[in-house]
């Protein structure tokens, strides 16, 4: 008889790489009359139990979108809200990442957040650095167009400093200034609620991603509804331009 993990990635592909939009956090708490943030707190307990299924399915890399460069635009007290339940999934995620053996890695600009926050972030990408289970990034204050101005001006100070000539740069050297550099570009982009935009996730990274959107909120979201996604992404035709 075959073990469950062998069953579950044996028949087809399994990406190797998957980037999550977890939306709609806010819309699950509300068809409870429950505020906001009941529905954030829902939703990052679902974002650690899917870090360890994702695992379990034979997911080498998971990013995932936990505050982008709009969200900022919220009320104060949503911001405030989810800026301290990603203070306590940072402090838990130390824990964390050691029994389950995670590298943890946040992509985004740091810089504006809190010091303290700061300072947990780099303590929880020091400490898993050498893991070598599941590869996790976590987007916090990301945008896209930010990340690929960020790497342009990286890349204008290596050239204004001599380090580099604009004739040297290629897509792989331009890539290696990004927050992902080194890692693969995603092989599915999975976005709950509905929604049928990338809202400024991962755009470079992207461009030749299979997309699969459902309807279920993501507090709703649990291993059965990656498999699902996992399912529609080994049905895929990928041609990469070609025939
Ligand atoms: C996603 O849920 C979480 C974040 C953007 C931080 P939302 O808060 O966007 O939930 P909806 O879209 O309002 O339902
Ligand atoms: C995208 O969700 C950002 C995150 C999931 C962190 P939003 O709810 O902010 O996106 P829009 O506003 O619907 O495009
Ligand atoms: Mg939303």
């Amino acid at each position: 008889m075959k073990d469950k993990k062998t069953e579950e990635t044996s028949n087809k592909p399994v990406p190797r790489h998957v980037a999550i939009i977890m939306d709609g956090n806010g819309r699950w708490a509300k068809k409870r009359l429950l505020p906001r943030n009941a529905g954030h707190v829902q939703g990052s307990r679902v974002a650690e139990q899917i870090c360890e299924d994702a695992f379990n399915l034979g997911i080498e890399y998971l990013t995932i979108y936990a505050f982008s460069t709009e969200n900022w635009a919220r009320p104060k007290d949503e911001v405030d809200a989810l800026m301290k339940l990603l203070r306590k999934y940072m402090k838990d995620s130390i824990q964390r990442s050691s029994k389950n053996n995670m590298r943890v890695h946040v992509i985004g600009d740091i810089s504006a957040l809190d010091e303290d926050l700061i300072e947990s972030i780099k303590k929880l990408e020091e400490v898993s650095a050498s893991n070598t289970g599941l590869k996790f990034q976590v987007a916090i204050n990301y945008g896209g167009r930010d990340e690929i101005v960020r790497a342009a001006r990286a890349f204008a100070e290596d050239v204004a400093a001599g380090k580099r000539k604009p004739e040297e740069l290629s897509e792989a050297l331009f890539y290696s200034y990004f927050d992902t550099a080194g890692i693969p570009y995603p092989d599915l982009m999975i976005r709950t609620s509905g929604e049928l935009r990338t809202s400024n996730f991962l755009p470079w990274q992207l461009a030749y991603t299979e997309f699969y959107f459902t309807d279920v909120l993501w507090p709703d979201f649990n291993k059965k509804e990656l498999q699902k996604a996992i399912d529609y992404y080994g049905s895929r035709d990928r041609r990469f331009g070609g025939v």
